[in-house]
């Protein structure tokens, strides 16, 4: 297919602003499969923080990166992304190459546990922080669930305000799937 579905196209997009060494954060870590891609782009001299507000996120996800890229430096962290910067070295901050959101609910998880715009959006702002020039956040948005559909409208309207000469933001969703299909926000620092 020419046209990438929204997963594939968010790991194409950090694939294209991630060099081996760089630093990248995946904010909200679930099963682990983007801070594995985030890891194995990175690479051993890279280094991938990855944070999540569930202990069964933690454990899969550390699980994950025992078994497929071990010997990556992967700072996981069991806390909540509106307190991000806290966890971020010094020195790394400003110079992060990718900072992947996948929204909603942990996949065979608890569904009740959704993330909220109430702290999406503080993380939000804060990976803006720590964006280096040239640097990509990727936010997956779903709205089949109770409350995605508002914080999709809220995570767009904070996306639609950054000004135009600091940030590129695109919009990525296809038109004529049934079914609630997944949407992608990215933004790139300029
Ligand atoms: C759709 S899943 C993420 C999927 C994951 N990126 C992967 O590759 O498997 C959403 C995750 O966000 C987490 N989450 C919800 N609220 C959060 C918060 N305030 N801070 C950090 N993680 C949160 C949930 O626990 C859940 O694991």
């Amino acid at each position: 297919m020419a046209i990438l579905n929204v997963l594939p196209f968010a790991h194409e997009l950090t694939r294209r602003a991630l060099r081996p060494g760089s630093v990248a954060v995946d904010a909200t870590a679930g099963n682990g499969h983007d801070t594995v891609h985030l890891a194995s782009t990175v690479g051993e001299d890279g280094r991938v923080y990855s944070i999540d507000v569930q202990e069964q996120a933690v454990k899969a996800t550390r699980h994950k990166i025992d078994t497929r890229v071990p010997d990556v430096d992967v700072r996981l962290i069991h806390g909540d992304h509106a307190a991000l910067l806290e966890h971020i070295e010094k020195e790394d901050i400003g110079q992060v190459g990718a900072v992947m959101f996948n929204l909603g609910y942990l996949p065979r998880g608890d569904h009740d546990l959704i993330t909220t715009p109430e702290t999406t959006l503080p993380a939000l702002d804060a990976a803006l922080d720590l964006l280096q020039l040239g640097g990509v956040i990727t936010i997956v948005l779903y709205t089949g669930h109770d409350g995605g559909p508002e914080e999709a409208d809220a995570v767009h309207g904070w996306a639609r305000a950054l000004p135009q000469h600091e940030y590129r933001v695109l919009s990525y969703r296809f038109t004529n799937r049934e079914n609630n299909p997944p949407r992608l926000l990215a933004v790139e620092k300029r």
